[in-house]
This record gives structure tokens, C-alpha cells and sequence, in this order.
């Protein structure tokens, strides 16, 4: 590819594998190229058979490369929300020169204070997806966000890492590598989603994002500019399909069809008159079925995915954040589907639809997330996502750093109690743009205090 300012995202998902080829020039992304072909080889949105789905990228990437007229090399990869982990992670190296005076920090020290806060023990089945930095803390003084040309003699890192099964990780990244791609960058599915699918506001203040997929449905918490939560349900609209060609005794692909065509998320909103023709297995004749009977198939699926949502959302007061729900995935463009969640939880709801040109149904929004987060990420995302890589700094070398300079201090060694650990700081990231405190409704307080406890 050569060109930086060309990137690919690719979202495997259960229904479909999307892939956009967008060109980053300006501040602008232009997406030149889209793909979109059926997937195989996903059972509720983790990869079950690795040859299958290598054979859905290649498809959807040719699909793409043919519409953009270019080659990709590089692409940037969803990891679903399965037995995802958050939790905060904290750094600290020592900075000084020998004669322990004090020294400019530079992209090394970051890398090094990064891989400071890798230093855990995580469980031999989980790798980290990513580390997201709140702060940087130079010699005491915190808030930083850009710690590189300060002097100082010490350096911490906090933030938040998130960690997935390993095999996960593998197997989307053998996929990706089958299919005769490199993995420029593994990014958490929902931490993606949200960067376009929320507004700077419900990100800051507070709100649910609901992925509506095929084969899996996911609510993430995002607050403070940080996803605190995910909760992940493996039922989806293809549960929906399913449902309906098993009462109707029709195909799957009628069923399908059915759903596209005459569907509704809420009984209510559909006629009771209006009827439409379904093929019936085994009988000659079509049978005349109502919209309102459709819906009731539907809404059934739909109640239960929200029900347990709900009872999980309840249990960590999220309901009560000021953004409300926003849903998105394949299955938020079924009409009613925003009145049944806003009666289910009890709070405003709103869809999200992409804008862009040929994209705007709610199945793109991931992969245009991916492509927005990656464009979105500043120097110091990207030293600590080469550091996490294992790969070498692309920026030059401001001092010599030899690895047996000073040695690393872990979190293990060097904070005392897991009291200061814990708390979890409003993410200074963003602050510029924070509003005050005091406007934030009182149930704000108890669900951060209970967010904060996830962190435990
Ligand atoms: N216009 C539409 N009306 C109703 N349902 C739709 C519509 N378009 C897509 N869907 C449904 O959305 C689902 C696919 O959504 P999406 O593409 O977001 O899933 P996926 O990413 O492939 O799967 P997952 O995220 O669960 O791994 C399917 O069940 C499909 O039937
Ligand atoms: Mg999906």
C-alpha cells in the first residue's frame, strides 16, 4: 500500500463481513471502496471455522479492492466483546541519567513506561487487546497527556486495559493473515463503535450502546470517555429469522426476507389488517399471515434480548446515565425496534446510521468506527499500540535507550495499596470539554461509584 493516509477496516461478523477502504486527507475520510458479503464460519460472533472465514474476507476485500480500484496490504480488525476484561493499568520508570539528574522524556520513555504497566499477571488464556491512557504523572505533577519534551526523573502511566481470550485474538488475526492481509491493528469492537455512533456529550455525561448484531447482541457503557462496560448476549436477528421460519414453517431465507419486508420490532405499530403472502413448506398454496402475528414473532425474540439486557444494565444503575440507550447493529433498521427498547428500559433511545454515502444502514457502523478510531488516534496511541505490537517505534530516536538502563518498577513493587489503584479518575483527556459537576443529576454519583467498583 505504501500510502498512510489510505485505511482498511474489516468487521467480522456473524451475518456479514464489512469491509471499507477509506482515504484519510484533511481531516476528512472519504471511503472509496466498501465490501459486503455473507459470512460463514462465525457461531454468535466468534470465529468457529477458520477456513470459512477466511474465505468470506477474501470475498468482501475483492469486493472492496474492485470498488476503490487499489490493492490493500493492511487492515485494522474488530475483537468482539466476548469475555471482554477492563480494567486499570499503572506504570512507572525512573527517567534520570545515571548521575540521577533529570532528562527529557521522549517516545522511548513512553514505550517504556507502557510496557511498565503491561508487567501483570494475566491469566495464561487472556492478551491484551489495548491500553488507553488517561494520564501521564511527571515527577508528581499529573493531568498530562503529552508527557514527551518535559524533564523529569520519573514517569507513571494510568489508564485502562483491556484484555481478551487469547483464542479470540488468534484466530482474527490468523483469519486476517489467511486471507493473505496484515493486521495493522486489533481494536475492541465496542471502543470502535462508539468513537462514531455517540455524540461528544453522551460520551462525556454517559450512555448505553446497543450493537443489535446477527448472532450476538452488545451493550456497552461508555462514560467519561472511557468504555467501563460491556455485556455481551449471543442471541441476535438471525435468532429473529429463526424464530419466524420455524412458526411460519417457512425457509430461513424466506423467513429472511419476511423479516426485511413486512417486520416490525413492536406489535402495536403493525396492522392487524395488512397481510402478505409466506411460502409454507410442504403446502401448494401461500399462506396469508398479518403483520401484527409477524411482529408478535419478533417482538417475543426482542423482549427476551432486552429483558436480560435490562436486568444486566440495572444491576450497575447504567440505566440512569443522562445519553439514555443508542441502538445500532443489522437489526436496529427494523421499524419499531426504538418504541419497544424505549418501553422495555424505560429511557430515551435513539438509532444510530451511518451518513456516509452507499453506508447509511446501522450493519456499517462498525467498520466505519474502526476506520474512525484509527484515523482519530494521536502520537502517543500510537507508540503505546506499537508497544503493545511488539513492534519498533516508527519515530527517530531522541536518546540512547538500553534496555538494561534502569530497570522496570510494576505496579507490584512500587504502589502500595489497591485503594489508590482502584479510583478511577475522570479521564483528564477530555476535560476541556467537561461541564461542571454539579449539573449532573444525583443518580450520576451512585453509578459512578458502582462503575468504579468494576475496576476492583
Ligand atoms: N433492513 C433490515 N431489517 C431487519 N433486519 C435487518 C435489516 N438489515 C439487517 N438486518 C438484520 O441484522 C442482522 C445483521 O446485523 P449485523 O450486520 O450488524 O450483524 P453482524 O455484525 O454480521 O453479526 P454480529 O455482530 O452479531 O457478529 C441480521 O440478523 C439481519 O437480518
Ligand atoms: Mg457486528
Amino acid at each position: 500500500m505504501g500510502n498512510s493516509s489510505i485505511y482498511v477496516g474489516i468487521d467480522i461478523g456473524t451475518t456479514s463481513i464489512k469491509v471499507i477502504i477509506a482515504e484519510y486527507l484533511k481531516d476528512q475520510i472519504n471511503i472509496i471502496g466498501y465490501g459486503n458479503t455473507r459470512s460463514a464460519g462465525l457461531n454468535r460472533g466468534v470465529i468457529v471455522d477458520i477456513d470459512q472465514v477466511v474465505k468470506a474476507i477474501k470475498e468482501a476485500v475483492k469486493q472492496a479492492e474492485e470498488k476503490a480500484n487499489i490493492q490493500i496490504s493492511e487492515v485494522s480488525v474488530g475483537v468482539p466483546a466476548n469475555m471482554l476484561q477492563i480494567e486499570r493499568c499503572k506504570g512507572m520508570i525512573a527517567i534520570g541519567n545515571e548521575d540521577g539528574n533529570s532528562k527529557e522524556i521522549n517516545d522511548f520513555d513512553v514505550k517504556r513506561v507502557t510496557e511498565a504497566a503491561l508487567v501483570q499477571n494475566l491469566p495464561p488464556e487472556r492478551d491484551v487487546i489495548d491500553i488507553v491512557p488517561d494520564e501521564f504523572i511527571v515527577d508528581g505533577f499529573d493531568g498530562i497527556q503529552d508527557p514527551r519534551g518535559m524533564v523529569g526523573v520519573r514517569l507513571e502511566m494510568q489508564g485502562v486495559m483491556y484484555t481478551g481470550p487469547k483464542t479470540i485474538l488468534h484466530n482474527t488475526r490468523k483469519c486476517i493473515e489467511r486471507a493473505g492481509l496484515k493486521v495493522r491493528d486489533m481494536i475492541v469492537a465496542p471502543l470502535a463503535l462508539s468513537q462514531v455512533a455517540l455524540s461528544d456529550g453522551e460520551k462525556d455525561f454517559g450512555a448505553i450502546l446497543i450493537d443489535l448484531g446477527g448472532g450476538q447482541t452488545t451493550a456497552a457503557v461508555v462514560h467519561d470517555y472511557q468504555l467501563k462496560y460491556t455485556y455481551v448476549d449471543q442471541e441476535g436477528g438471525d435468532y429473529v429469522t429463526r424464530d419466524i421460519s420455524i412458526v411460519l414453517n417457512t425457509s430461513i431465507e424466506n423467513a429472511e426476507i419476511l423479516k426485511r419486508n413486512y417486520g416490525y420490532a413492536d406489535v402495536t405499530l403493525a396492522s392487524s389488517e395488512d397481510t402478505f403472502p409466506v411460502n409454507v413448506v410442504g403446502q401448494q398454496d401461500p399462506e396469508m399471515i398479518t403483520e401484527e402475528y409477524l411482529a408478535q414473532i419478533i417482538e417475543a425474540r426482542l423482549q427476551q434480548i432486552f429483558g436480560k439486557l435490562k436486568a444486566d444494565l440495572e444491576r450497575i444503575n447504567a440505566l440512569q446515565l443522562p445519553g439514555g440507550i443508542i441502538l445500532t447493529g443489522g437489526l436496529a433498521a427494523l421499524p419499531g425496534v426504538k418504541e419497544l427498547a424505549q418501553n422495555i428500559f424505560g429511557v430515551n433511545v435513539n438509532i444510530y446510521i451511518p451518513q456516509e454515502m452507499n453506508l447509511r444502514i446501522p450493519s456499517f457502523a462498525q467498520v466505519i468506527g474502526l476506520v474512525e478510531y484509527v484515523t482519530q488516534e494521536n502520537e502517543i496511541d500510537l507508540i503505546v499500540r506499537r508497544t503493545l505490537e511488539g513492534k519498533e517505534l516508527l519515530v527517530e530516536q531522541t536518546h540512547d535507550f538500553d534496555d538494561n538502563d534502569e530497570e522496570y518498577i510494576t505496579q507490584d513493587d512500587e504502589f502500595e495499596t489497591d485503594d489508590e489503584f482502584v479510583e478511577v479518575e475522570e479521564n483528564p483527556k477530555k476535560k476541556k470539554n467537561k461541564k461542571n459537576n454539579d449539573g449532573k443529576p444525583r443518580g450520576m454519583e451512585r453509578f459512578k461509584a458502582m462503575i468504579n467498583s468494576l475496576f476492583d
